[in-house]
């Protein structure tokens, strides 16, 4: 079968469109340096001793490159990438028809793998560990249970909530990555990089200006690299200048530090409703209308890493640093930063 180097069935339309800007290879892939460097590691290894890589579980806020390098190491390890999404396997019976159509070697991605149900979870366990499966077949008292190999394939999985992974899932993947945000510098660099695929004229000051604004995340980079461009086209020469990503960014309501309508709903709710805090992650959650592991996973940590709000034995705080960049007073026991 002709080697695929990434299927997107599975994926969603931002996912997709993003596909032409990610890179194939890890000598290709900005940032995530220490990680970049011990997947290579084991992948040269893997190959030398021409073995499949161990599963990986890839960890971290949405948009850092969990797909991304996912297709990274099928490529590298010359194999086929099969991708699926934890809500699409509802059974049992859906995950041994997909572990049944693997190649020897094969990286099977699957995102969301928090979404799994449990039956299938442990329906996974000895498909991971001893590559083989038992099938319950046909029904009722006439059912009988089919014993199948497997060949030997890669589980790689990605999640935003590794808290939700229950421990003897997580124990049966070999390498446990967890994915940080990018700098500026490294989300310029990938701008740049993205410009050139896309053939956008973007000078360096421009790609340092939109990169501050993405949120350290390289899917909100690569989006508003795309509408700046458009903006640079109709209102511009078509080069992105560094003011004109400013101007552009502004127009879309992109604040200075790239928080969008989630996070300042997040801190509004600290403020108005608790007085900035402390407050217990569950009532704010509940205040925002979002379930407190989202909040915890996908909101915080980008909150947190900016200096914008602190976790406290007490609870969660809102700092200085949020007051002022919603341009609301700071109450009197709020000083430190
Ligand atoms: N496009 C999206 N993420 C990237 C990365 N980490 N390196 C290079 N290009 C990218």
């Amino acid at each position: 079968m002709a080697r695929r180097i990434i299927t997107t069935e599975a994926l969603g339309d931002e996912k997709k469109s993003e596909v032409s800007l990610r890179p194939q290879l890890l000598q290709d892939y900005i940032g995530q340096a220490k990680l970049k460097e011990t997947l290579k590691i084991y992948i040269e290894a893997a190959k030398a001793r021409k073995e499949t890589l161990d599963h990986v579980l890839f960890f971290g806020p949405p948009g850092l490159g969990k797909t991304t390098l996912a297709g990274i190491i099928a490529n590298e390890m010359g194999v086929n990438l099969r991708t699926t999404a934890g809500p699409a396997i509802e059974k049992p019976g859906d995950m041994a028809s997909i572990l049944y159509k693997l190649n020897e070697g094969d990286v099977l991605f699957i995102d969301e793998i928090h979404r799994i149900p449990r039956q299938v979870e442990e329906f996974l366990y000895s498909a991971m560990e001893d590559y083989m499966m038992d099938v319950l077949i046909g029904q009722g008292a006439s059912a009988v249970s089919k014993h199948f190999s497997l060949p030997h394939f890669t589980l790689v999985g990605a999640t935003t909530r590794a808290g939700m992974l229950t421990a003897p899932l997580r124990d049966r993947f070999g390498v446990v990555a967890r994915l940080e945000f990018y700098s500026d510098e490294e989300l310029k660099q990938i701008l740049l990089r993205s410009a050139v695929v896309l053939k956008v004229g973007l000078e360096e000051q421009g790609a340092l200006e939109i990169a501050k604004r993405s949120r350290g995340t390289p899917r909100v980079a690569n989006r508003f690299l795309k509408r700046v461009r458009d903006y640079a086209q109709v209102v511009g020469d078509g080069v992105i200048t560094k003011e004109i990503a400013n101007r552009a960014l502004n127009l879309f309501e992109v604040d200075q530090y790239g928080l969008d309508e989630g996070d300042r709903r997040v801190l509004l709710a600290m403020i108005e409703k608790f007085r900035g805090g402390p407050v217990g992650l569950e009532a704010v959650a509940v205040t925002v209308g979002e379930d407190s592991g989202t909040l915890e996973e996908v909101y915080e940590p980008f909150l947190v890493m900016n200096g914008f709000v602190a976790r406290t034995p007490r609870g969660r705080v809102v700092l200085p640093k949020a007051y002022r960049h919603l341009g609301l007073p700071e109450p009197e026991a709020c000083t430190a930063e």
